[in-house]
Formats: C-alpha cells, sequence, structure tokens
C-alpha cells in the first residue's frame, strides 16, 4: 500500500507544481471573478483551469480514481465520498486573497482511501511553501520535516480560525462569540484567509491550533493528514473524531489542547456535505 501511495503521490506532487505557475501568473491580484454561494465567496478562471489540469492529469494516471473537486461540486458535480481512492482539490484555496492579491493562496490536494486522508499536498507558490504528508512518513515544508508545537494549554496558545465566506447571521454571531472565547483566554488569534494554510501553520508549529466551522471536505483533505503527520491532532470542534464531510474541523499541536478548545467553543452545524 505504502508504495503505491508514492506512486500516487509523486505524479500528483509534479501536476500540483505545473498548476502553481498558473496561480503565480496572478501575484498582484486577480480581478476578475464571479460569485458562488454568497457576495464573498469567489470563483476565478484560475479556480476552474487549476482543477481541470488536476483532475485531467490525475483521471488519465489513474483511470479508476475518483474526484471531489470544489469547483465541479459548485458545478453540480455530487460530493460522494466512498472507500475507494478519491483525490479531494481545493484548486485555490483562498481565493479571496488571490482575487486581492494577499500572497496566501494555496492549491490544496487530499488523497482519501477508505474515508481516511493517506496523503497531501498544500502548495504556495507564491511563497513558494510546499507543504506535504503521506501516511506514517511525517510532514514537510519544502522537504524538511515539521513538527507541531508541545503547547497543551490554550492559555499559551495561538489560534487560527476564520469568519469563513458565508454572511449567514446565526454562523457570524458564532464567529464573534468565539473570537471573544479565544482572545480572552488565549495568546491571540490569526487568520490567513486559507483554511488549508492555517491547518498548514499547525503543523509547522507556528500556530498551536486551528478551528472552523462550514469548511468542505477540499479545504482540509490535505491539512487533516499533514497535521496529524506532524504530530498533532484532527478532531471534531465539539470533541469527538473528525468527519470529512462535516464542515467542521478543529485541529491542535496535542489533543490536551484539542479538548480544551473544544470545551469553550460556542458550536454551528453546518448541512453536512
Ligand atoms: C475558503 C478559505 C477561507 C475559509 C473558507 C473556505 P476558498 O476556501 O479557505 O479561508 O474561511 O471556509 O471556504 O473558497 O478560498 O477555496
Amino acid at each position: 500500500m505504502s508504495s503505491q501511495i508514492d506512486e500516487y503521490f509523486d505524479a500528483a506532487l509534479e501536476l500540483v507544481k505545473s498548476s502553481g505557475n498558473l496561480i503565480k501568473e496572478h501575484v498582484t491580484g486577480c480581478k476578475v471573478f464571479e460569485l458562488k454561494s454568497c457576495d464573498i465567496d469567489f470563483v476565478t478562471e484560475i479556480d476552474k483551469k487549476v482543477e481541470q489540469t488536476l483532475i485531467g492529469g490525475l483521471s488519465e494516471k489513474f483511470p479508476s480514481h475518483k474526484f471531489i473537486g470544489e469547483e465541479s461540486v459548485a458545478d453540480g458535480a455530487k460530493c460522494i465520498l466512498t472507500d475507494d481512492p478519491t483525490w479531494v482539490i481545493d484548486p485555490v484555496d483562498g481565493t479571496m486573497n488571490f482575487v486581492h492579491g494577499f500572497p496566501h493562496s494555496c492549491i490544496s490536494l487530499g488523497l482519501v482511501i477508505n474515508k481516511i486522508s493517506v496523503a497531501g499536498i498544500i502548495y504556495n507558490p507564491i511563497l513558494e511553501q510546499l507543504f506535504t504528508a503521506k501516511k506514517g512518513q511525517g510532514a514537510f515544508l519544502n522537504g524538511r520535516q515539521i513538527h507541531v508545537s508541545q503547547v497543551k494549554e490554550l492559555r499559551n496558545a495561538l489560534v487560527a480560525f476564520e469568519a469563513g465566506t458565508s454572511r449567514d447571521e446565526e454562523k457570524t454571531k458564532v464567529v464573534f462569540e468565539n473570537y471573544k472565547q479565544i482572545v480572552s483566554k488565549g495568546h491571540g488569534v490569526r487568520a490567513l484567509g486559507s483554511a488549508a494554510l492555517n491547518m498548514a501553520m499547525v503543523a509547522l508549529g507556528g500556530a498551536d491550533a486551528n478551528f472552523e466551522f462550514g469548511i468542505h471536505a477540499w479545504d482540509v483533505a490535505a491539512g487533516d493528514i499533514i497535521v496529524r503527520e506532524a504530530g498533532g491532532v484532527c478532531i471534531d470542534p465539539a470533541g469527538g473524531p473528525f468527519d470529512i464531510l462535516s464542515r467542521r474541523v478543529l485541529c491542535a499541536s496535542t489533543p490536551e489542547l484539542a479538548q480544551e478548545i473544544s470545551k469553550v467553543l460556542c458550536q454551528y452545524y453546518p448541512e453536512r456535505e
């Protein structure tokens, strides 16, 4: 199995790196975009091109593999996760950043088998940050092994989280409440504007935890394995096991920190994927 995952990963990495050039061409921003679910949920031609390139290249190499891609789902494809090898793709995570030229956008690609992430690539071509992980083989930034921090208590933690790309009133109230909770109890809050890059920061040890309600499988499939291979944990924000289709995530450097945060969070349950 491990050598097969290596083969899948190597092919995917080549495609991700070459697709990264499409993003690099717009370092100062990509002002032409369309709206999706609401007026702060954007898609650009580059999102679509990157996704087509990845799905085209991977399906040619591995015809039996399945796909869940953000833009294919937006165009009506069903988000179905079976036990088969499935590539879960966010072609540009941080599209809002990409539009504005805020240099934290990435390609996020996870390989999920038996509903568990077994390989992940998060690539920010603008800052040349390549986060990778394969099951049982550790997590890496640009080829150097990375580890989560050892932080166990919220009072010592830097926590990344996002308001997300929805204007839903109930969700916004929850975001404000959680902001208050974390600001008053932790070291501070950060938001990179990309769910995948926030998770990568936890894997790197730069942030100690990250949570979000309303994310999608493509935002977290790669981050899940990268955080776990860096020694961290990925759970449901209420403290139970992580479910990739639940649209909820909490990852942290240690199980103690994850559980403590889960207890102070005001919860929100978006409709399941
Ligand atoms: C979004 C970003 C954002 C997060 C949203 C995601 P997209 O992904 O990761 O930071 O808050 O929940 O949907 O739309 O840029 O691919």
